[in-house]
């Protein structure tokens, strides 16, 4: 989908399809709207005053307009109260009326106009907001069927503004919309892809494509430098597969500092079986996705990447498979973590901490001043907060707010769970120093002060997606599959800590 950005009048528009927002306590329509009203002699406000358009969120009515304009059709999307409007319900819209175009609209290629009459926001984020939306909304991962279903889809959506607002202002917002949604749908191709097709060296090989296509520095280390390092974690969740773990190291230097600015750790289970704890056969497909983390730190560089602040910023993504075998780990092992500290093996299934851990370690080594991780750890947290939040928590209530914030700010909502020195004996074992399960009680909390017990005094958030990462319905701008949760958490929380973009 190309997007366009004018300013002009919508109705001499001559595209096939043109969408107008109306909200939910619309006073009389005004200025674009009342003159596309009256060239289809009234026919919106009779709808309006007949209450078949109600203009709440996300409601859409369609209008064919015999014509009397250039467009066959207009559609009304509702956008709720107008003191109740917010970015993620516009992301939202767009997203649902790209949808509804693409599955009603006849069999060529698309151009929509879409009148960008919402007063309010500051622009820039109005037109993100608006491209995010739009091209989330048409999202689809189709790869590996052979005959593709018949979708209709959009080809330019020309976004119209009215003269109030700032062209420029929107149109540099559009394409940051535009660099955030790619990234996203990146990450969801990776989360999407079966786990024959994302092993640990197939992500390594995609990876090194993208760091070359935009520009950042990628390492990836094998198991020798694993080995040197004492990574006992990553290579004892490696041990059972015939899969090569790989730890995948991203640099972007935006300061000219030497300061290791945050490091992003993603959680890169390629495929988690559970080992030789294994999981129960229903849905254990949708462990392909326990790379969701790493997909997201990976996505989110090649934003960063893209956009330029002026820190730098490390993402560390610790790959391998979790797989039952002869050689695999068992539960009653110990291991030892690159710290040093040890670790009774409760269950093989808990082997997301065990590889952040490692990661965890090496970011401290490396320097990083903050360190964020992101995790499909437990799934005590999808029982917990659903597909809705992402769960957090973290060692620095100040750092944890602000990542919180920039969530938030993104329509990524979290929801803060308490690290609580109380829980903190759950990791307690009789054999080592830790335990890699503190049982089904309070699972994402435990799991979380795991990886306090490696982040030690480094300010660190974990974002615990296990719930969030993937949907099993289509909803706003998320399709079933993959959400890609996070990416844009990430991106604005490393843009919210280099305010100054050198540009
Ligand atoms: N990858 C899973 C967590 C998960 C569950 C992600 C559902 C996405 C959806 C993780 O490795 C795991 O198996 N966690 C265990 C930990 C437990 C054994 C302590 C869990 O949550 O059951
Ligand atoms: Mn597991
Ligand atoms: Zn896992």
């Amino acid at each position: 989908m190309k997007i366009k950005i004018s300013s002009g009048n919508i109705i001499k528009y001559d595209a096939q399809v043109i969408v107008v927002n109306v909200f939910e306590d619309e006073d009389g329509l005004s200025g674009q709207l009342a003159k596309l009203d009256s060239a289809l002699d009234g026919e919106i406000s009779r709808l309006i005053k007949q209450k078949e358009i109600k203009g709440k969120f996300k409601e859409i009515t369609p209008i064919f307009t015999l014509g009397k304009i250039a467009a066959v059709k207009v559609l009304i999307i509702g956008l709720g109260k107008k003191s109740e409007v917010t970015l993620d319900k516009i992301r939202i819209c767009i997203a649902e009326i790209c949808q509804y175009i693409q599955s009603k609209n006849g069999n060529s290629s698309l151009e929509i106009a879409y009148l960008a009459d919402i007063a309010g926001f500051d622009n820039s984020e109005l037109g993100q907001a608006m491209s995010e939306g739009a091209l989330l909304g048409v999202y689809c991962f189709n790869k590996h069927i052979s005959k593709k279903p018949d979708r209709k889809e959009i080809d330019t959506l020309n976004i119209i503004l009215p003269k109030k607002l700032n062209l420029n202002l929107f149109t540099s917002g559009v394409n940051k919309g535009i660099i955030c949604a790619q990234a996203v749908s990146l990450a969801r191709d990776l989360v999407n892809e079966p786990a024959n097709y994302m092993t640990p060296s197939i992500l390594t090989e995609i990876t090194r494509t993208l760091a070359s296509k935009y520009n950042f520095d990628i390492q990836v280390f094998e198991k020798d430098f694993m080995q040197a390092e004492g990574m006992g974690g990553l290579l004892g969740v490696a041990q059972g597969s015939n899969e090569l773990p790989k730890f995948i190291l991203l640099k972007y230097s935006g300061s000219k500092k030497k300061t290791l600015d945050i490091a992003l750790v993603g959680k890169g289970i390629t495929f988690d079986s559970g080992g030789i704890s294994i999981k129960p056969s229903e849905n254990m497909g949708d462990m392909k996705g326990d790379m969701a983390g790493g997909a997201a730190v990976i996505a989110a560089m090649t934003a960063i990447a893209q956009l330029k602040p002026s820190l730098n910023v490390t993402a560390i993504i610790p790959a391998t498979e979790n797989m039952p075998s002869g050689t695999a780990m068992r539960p009653g092992d110990v291991i030892t973590q690159k710290n040093g500290k040890t670790v009774e093996i409760i269950t093989t299934d808990a082997e997301g901490r065990l590889i952040l851990a490692d990661a965890i370690c090496y970011a401290r080594k490396i320097g990083a001043k903050k360190i964020i991780d992101v995790a499909t750890l437990t799934g005590a947290c999808r029982v917990a907060l659903g597909d809705i939040c992402t769960g957090v928590l973290g060692n620095d209530q100040t750092f944890t707010q602000t990542v919180i914030s920039a969530g938030d700010k993104v329509g990524e909502c979290m929801w803060q769970l308490p690290l609580k020195e109380e829980y903190k004996e759950l990791n307690k074992s009789e054999v080592a120093d830790l335990k890699n399960s503190g049982g089904r009680y309070a699972g994402t909390i435990s799991a979380a002060w795991f990886l306090a017990e490696f982040a030690e005094t480094t300010p660190w958030v974990h974002l615990d997606i296990a719930g969030t990462s993937m949907t099993d319905k289509a909803k706003g701008y998320y399709q079933k599959g993959a959400t890609g949760v996070s990416v844009r958490t990430l991106i604005n929380l490393v843009l919210s800590l280099a305010p100054l973009e050198n540009v």
